[in-house]
């Protein structure tokens, strides 16, 4: 991704005194405008309107919230409950990606192993531990680029819903990075984004990237892959996930679940790409995973004007979960789970290679 002239999608800038700064990403691609957030209110609504989104983005939005939820803290009892109460005030913030929770257990577990210490060591440590989920995330998008380049030959055809790309995450994606590597190697492919409504992250973000990187993309209405799939032969559908029980099914944006079936019906194979803190190994199956239902208006006034007659009933959900049958892959960091199953899943947590502590 040709990053060099593009705001980091979000970061911590300065020192404890500092502030975070993220690319307003509702007002894409009409406008790239840096938000400074300075105190958690503001982060929070970020987060809710969407400013910043994606889940692992939302993951270090979080992490970089909880420092600006302790850093007055004057005592260390304060320092503890001023941490709590962010976290808990964050956890409102949207339901459904995991990694938001995840950030935020972990910096609670970081917190906790620095019980005792000095004041200011626990400040500077959730400074550090924020940064570090965001450089970790980087590090993540690039291996899961390694991992997934090789599912896109040259000539492909791809399709993708949503926004998993480097607006998503720190930089660089998770079901985008396969493409940007790919490209990165020399391959040529085309990349079908779906518009994704009722938010159109497809058409206004994820076009918006690829065409950045000089990747061959076309949009369409999320209603037109099923007549697509049937007169063009689709390679794959890579798409993200905001959350992953431990059996494999997997939420992401609304629609992809459509998807999977007309990728099935055409067989087209279908893959899930996201980092081991998308996965809720607390969930046996997707049906406890917890759908995001949005205001009515997303879907009424989509388009800055009524579209629908005032006040009619609205079913706005966000997400949807995609049984694991559905997926030939979810490509991860430490390397891609196929077939989907519990097994397999549990094996990226328990590799000596990979090896990661139980969350939650
Ligand atoms: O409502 P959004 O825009 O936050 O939804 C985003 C998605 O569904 C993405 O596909 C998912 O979070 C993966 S991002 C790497």
């Amino acid at each position: 991704m040709s990053e060099t002239l593009l705001p980091k999608t979000i970061c911590w800038v300065g020192g404890l005194d500092g502030w975070i700064e993220m690319i307003d990403q509702t007002l894409l691609p009409g406008e790239l405008k840096v938000l400074a957030c300075h105190d958690v209110e503001t982060l929070w609504e970020a987060i809710r309107n969407l400013r910043v989104r994606g889940a692992p983005a939302i993951g270090i939005a979080a992490a970089m919230g909880v420092v600006l939820g302790i850093r007055d803290s004057r005592s260390s009892g304060e320092f503890f409950d001023n941490l709590a109460g962010v976290c808990s005030y964050l956890a409102g913030s949207r339901p459904t990606a995991v990694n938001l929770f995840w950030a935020l257990d972990r910096m609670r577990a970081r917190a906790e192993a620095l019980r005792g210490a000095d004041l200011k060591v626990l400040k500077q440590a959730m400074l550090a531990e924020a940064q570090a989920i965001r450089d970790e995330d980087a590090a993540t998008c690039r291996a899961i680029g390694e991992v997934g380049q090789s599912l896109i030959a040259d000539g492909a055809v791809l399709v993708t819903h949503c926004n998993a790309g480097g607006l998503a995450t720190s930089e660089y994606g998770t079901a985008l990075a396969p493409m940007f590597r790919a490209h990165e190697l020399g391959r040529r492919f085309k990349v079908y984004a779906d518009e994704t409504r009722p938010l159109l992250q497809g058409s206004r973000l994820t076009a918006w990237e690829l065409a950045r990187a000089g990747i061959d993309v076309t949009i369409l209405c999320d209603n037109m892959v099923g007549h697509l799939m049937s007169r063009t032969q689709v390679s794959l559908v890579i798409t993200g996930a905001d959350r992953i029980a431990s059996n494999g099914d997997t939420a992401n944006k609304i629609g992809t679940y459509g998807l999977a079936i007309l990728a099935k019906a055409h067989n087209v194979p279908f893959y899930v790409a996201a980092p081991r803190s998308t996965f809720d190994r607390t969930l046996a199956d997707g049906s406890m995973i917890p759908i995001e239902e949005r205001p009515a208006d997303e879907v009424r006034k989509g388009f800055g004007r009524l579209t629908a007659p005032e006040g009619v009933a609205c079913y706005n959900p966000a997400f949807d979960v995609t049984p694991a049958a559905l997926i030939r892959g979810i490509i991860t960091e430490v390397g891609l789970v196929s077939p989907v199953t519990p097994g397999n899943i549990r094996k990226i947590f328990t590799d000596e290679a990979c090896n990661e502590p139980e969350r939650r």
